[in-house]
């Protein structure tokens, strides 16, 4: 055989047995655009692009991703959904029984992903027993934020119970300080709610609450307490609130404008995108009470066509349970890894405070899903308890009105 032919032959065989692979693309939807949300997710852009991917950002500004939600719907609705999508909890269920999601199984078992996650976050994950989602990281959201210098010149502790804290407030009023530093979003003021709700209720009262929908517990004089600390919260808020991001609510417990913030901990990460250190510049505690309500950020994958997208989709799988992203993207966002394998020594001292309490938490039954951040219910319950509420918080309504409306609201809504 002649050289050239020879090569020509060898050439066509080598392509048979080697297909050229698609290249790696994909359209991801988050709403990852505060400062510290922004730095985050670039760390898997770049881990995306380095291994070859082309990644189209559609971010959809709104915390909490209420406006994430309603943008999937339209783009789903239309016939076009995204590749990627930053969903969690029930919602990740929700939209596979609608029969949109990939099945990123595959990946998932080469990945040997049963073996590194906790059985709790897995469960998330899964599908009929199929994997639906990646998961990225746990946030804790029941947090105290504080200004060091604030509270210290002010002679004030962290609280330790809803009492001290309410004390705290006053003595920060008292001085001209914004006490709480809030934001008038609907899933701002749930956010609030379930922490005060954990505190008061405790870990059993909370799940019988929010995860169980126990009617005695919601009408129980106990809610009418959380509601009643939700007034004082009301009080301890500025009178430019309203609409305010979260983000901008963290600004000002940098700037010591205001004392606290009670959000969850993607507020340290604003913190340390601004240059902030922990227990120097800011300090944070968990709210007064037992329990860990957990929130864990996923991605899940729409059914979508084309090789490209596909071969995205299984990259962004793989990179995103991938131990290296676990770290270095937690490190930015302020939550701790969802992988059991990271080591933490690079971690800051309210990353350790997270995984000791979330372990301590998980043996003693106190390990509780986020109901305000979706990981509880479903999107009609939990939607029935935040409208009241907000509701609350936005009126002068009664706490036993309140816990009338929300034991209707929970019923109406099954
Ligand atoms: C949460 C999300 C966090 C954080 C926050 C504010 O629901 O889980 O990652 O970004 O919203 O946008």
């Amino acid at each position: 055989m002649k050289k050239s032919v020879y090569a020509a032959v060898s050439a066509v065989a080598m392509s048979c047995a080697l297909p050229v692979m698609a290249e790696p693309q994909a359209e991801v939807l988050h709403w990852w655009t505060s400062g510290g949300e922004a730095k985050s997710v670039a760390v898997l852009q770049n881990e995306f692009a380095e291994n070859g991917g082309t990644w189209t950002d559609m971010p959809v500004a709104g915390g909490g991703g209420d406006a994430a939600m309603t943008a999937l719907r339209a783009r789903v609705l239309s016939g076009n959904a995204p590749t990627a999508v930053q969903l969690k909890g029930p919602a990740i269920q929700e939209w596979y029984e609608e029969g949109v999601l990939a099945d990123i199984s595959a990946v998932a078992e080469a990945e040997g992903w049963a073996d590194v996650l906790p059985a709790s976050i897995a469960g998330h994950m899964m599908c009929e027993g199929t994997w639906c989602a990646a998961p990225v990281n746990v946030h804790r959201v029941d947090w105290i934020w504080a200004n060091a210098d604030v509270l210290k010149a002010n002679g004030i502790e962290m609280p330790t119970t809803w009492d001290e804290f309410n004390a705290a407030a006053d003595k920060l009023a008292a001085a001209g300080i914004t006490p709480l530093a809030h934001g008038g979003q609907a899933w701002q003021d749930a956010t609030v709610f379930e922490a005060v709700a954990l505190g008061t209720l405790g870990a059993d009262g909370f799940k019988k609450a929010f995860v169980d929908l126990d009617m005695d517990t919601l009408k129980s004089d106990k809610m009418v307490a959380v509601f009643d600390q939700m007034r004082k919260m009301r009080g301890y808020v500025d009178d430019n609130f309203s609409g305010r991001d979260w983000n901008l609510a963290t600004a000002m417990v940098m700037n010591g404008e205001a004392g606290f913030q009670i959000m969850g901990d993607w507020a340290k990460g604003e913190f340390l995108a601004a240059g902030k250190a922990p227990g120097e510049d800011f300090l944070c505690a968990s709210v007064p009470g037992d329990g860990f309500l957990y929130n864990v950020d996923s991605f899940a994958m729409f059914n979508v066509d084309g090789d490209d997208k596909k071969a995205g989709q299984d990259l962004l799988s793989k990179l995103i349970v991938g131990q290296n992203f676990q770290k270095v993207f937690n490190l930015n966002k302020g939550s701790i890894p969802a992988r059991v394998d990271v080591a933490l020594d690079e971690f800051d001292s309210c990353a350790h405070l997270s995984a000791k309490d979330m372990s301590e938490s998980s043996d003693n039954g106190s390990l509780l899903p986020s109901y305000a951040h979706g990981m509880a219910l479903r999107g009609a319950q939990s939607g029935a308890i935040t409208d009241v509420v907000t509701a609350h918080f936005n009126s002068d309504m009664s706490s036993a009105d309140a816990v009338n409306q929300l034991a209707d609201a929970v019923a109406n809504s099954m």
